[in-house]
């Protein structure tokens, strides 16, 4: 049997399995229609703010819409709220709102359709010197620091200038007002999607219909202390009869994701009753440029989920959620014990975090992998088989060619 035939062999081999496995990866076929506008329904005489925005990002599926809402009023919030209707609006009190976001001038209508509702809310950014290089704030003396920088006071660029109706993409970046924001700002990225995919820039999370990436980055801010590092501050708030948990996950694959093979899931699920009706999820890793190479990753590590008794300043938030909302914090902190690369050495960190609603979407193993898998489990096969037919090939053609053996 000649080498191109053994080839040949292969050639189908992969195909096949990598065919066959390819398709159970890419079941979700789901999709929504994504809109987006600025300020839905303000009109003259109400104005905000300057550089204050609500955005309102729509995703209409067949039956049902998923709403998100982002606004950098106060502390930077995203909602999410999941109807069971096609018709269901969003519906702004304006005055009410502008003067005290008061409770219920945002409204999801008919209120009768809402399924779900949950907000994550951006709160500080915590900095400290960490001297004794553990890149753990729990484990770091109080006196080591920094006051936080409180997302709430933040000033915040135009939110018009930088808005994508075809990509489905807002960009918010801000800062305070002192000596550390001079060249530097912290940047919010918010990405709404129509069907499943990934993202090429790495964490390259697996994104669906059903959520929204927010990529979250700190630039050119001058470092108080020499050996700074930072963590982020962020909490939830969601509808009273739901309980939070952070789950990890773990995978052999790190194809998309180079050289991290866990995942962290922040779950909300009703109490009394199965299911996980929404999630923050994230991989536990951070870049250190804007446009990293594989040194340029670092570990990222999330504390306990704590119970918050007080509605974060987000004037989203508060306008939203009238009756006793439950609400949880974590920080999420940048940087590995010994790591002697501090934040000093690029200025830069980023971190993405994907928001939805239902299951968080699960990597399966990608067509390469299997393919792999499958070579490496058929070549042996192909070889046994291979070696079978020329055997036996071997032994018909010294059977048939006539020759009797001497003896
Ligand atoms: C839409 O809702 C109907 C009735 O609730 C259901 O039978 C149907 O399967 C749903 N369609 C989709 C695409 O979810
Ligand atoms: C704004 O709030 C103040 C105090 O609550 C109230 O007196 C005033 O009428 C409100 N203005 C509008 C336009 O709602
Ligand atoms: C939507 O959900 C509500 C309860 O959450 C239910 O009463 C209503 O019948 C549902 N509507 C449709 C069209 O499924
Ligand atoms: C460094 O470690 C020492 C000994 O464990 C501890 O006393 C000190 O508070 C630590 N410093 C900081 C800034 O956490
Ligand atoms: C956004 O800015 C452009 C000009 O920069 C302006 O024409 C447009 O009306 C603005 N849109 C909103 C919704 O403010
Ligand atoms: C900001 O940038 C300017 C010019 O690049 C530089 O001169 C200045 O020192 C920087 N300021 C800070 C606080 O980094
Ligand atoms: C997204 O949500 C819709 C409506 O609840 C559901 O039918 C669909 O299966 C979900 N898709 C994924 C990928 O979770
Ligand atoms: C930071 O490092 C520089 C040079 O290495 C040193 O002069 C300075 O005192 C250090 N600053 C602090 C706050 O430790
Ligand atoms: C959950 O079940 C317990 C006992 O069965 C009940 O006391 C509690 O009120 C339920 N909680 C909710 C939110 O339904
Ligand atoms: C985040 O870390 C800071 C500093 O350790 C701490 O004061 C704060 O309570 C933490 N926040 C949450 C939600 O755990």
């Amino acid at each position: 049997m000649s080498t191109s035939k053994v080839n040949f062999i292969f050639s189908v081999l992969f195909v096949v399995f990598g065919a066959a496995l390819g398709f159970l990866g890419n079941g979700d076929k789901f999709r929504r229609k994504v809109s987006v506008e600025l300020n839905p329904g303000l009109k003259p005489p109400s104005v905000l703010p300057p550089d204050v925005g609500l955005v309102h990002v729509q995703g209409l599926g067949l039956n049902d819409t998923l709403h998100f809402l982002l606004c950098n009023r106060g502390a930077p919030a995203l909602m999410l709220v999941h109807t069971n209707s096609t018709q269901s609006i969003v519906e702004v009190d304006w005055p009410s709102f502008i003067n005290r976001s008061s409770a219920g001038s945002v409204k999801v209508e008919p209120q009768t359709s809402i399924q779900y509702s949950s907000a994550l809310v951006f709160t500080r950014v915590w900095e400290y010197d960490d001297v004794n290089d553990t890149a753990d704030p729990h484990q770091t003396s109080e006196s080591a620091f920094y006051p936080p920088y409180e997302l709430q006071n933040f000033i915040w660029f135009s939110l018009n200038a930088t808005f994508d109706q075809t990509d489905h993409t807002v960009t918010l970046c801000g800062g305070e007002k002192t000596e550390s924001f001079l060249n530097g700002s912290l940047c919010l990225q918010f990405s709404a999607f129509e069907s499943e995919g990934r993202e090429k820039a790495w964490p390259s999370l697996l994104h669906n219909a059903n959520s929204s990436q927010l990529r979250v980055w700190l630039n050119g801010v001058t470092p108080r202390g020499n050996d700074s590092r930072f963590a982020l501050e962020f909490q939830t708030v969601g509808e009273s009869g739901f309980e939070g948990r952070v789950d990890i996950r773990s995978s052999i694959d790190d194809e998309y994701t180079p050289s991290i093979f866990k995942v962290s899931e922040w779950v909300s699920f009703p109490v009394n009753r199965s299911g996980v009706w929404g999630y923050n999820q994230w991989k536990p890793v951070a870049y250190r440029k804007a446009d990293p190479a594989f040194e340029d990753a670092t570990p990222c590590k999330h504390s306990e989920l704590v119970s918050v008794n007080q509605i974060p300043q987000s004037s989203l938030v508060q306008a939203y959620f009238t009756d006793d909302p439950q609400i949880y914090g974590l920080n999420i902190s940048f940087g590995i014990a010994k790591d002697p690369v501090f934040y000093s050495a690029t200025k830069y960190v980023s971190w993405t975090v994907l928001v939805g609603m239902g299951e968080p979407p699960a990597e399966s193993f990608s067509t390469l992998i299997i393919a792999i898998i499958a070579v490496g489990l058929g070549t042996p096969l192909v070889i046994i088989i291979v070696g079978g037919v020329f055997v036996w090939v071997r032994k018909r053609m010294s059977h048939s060619s006539g020759y009797e053996p001497i003896n």
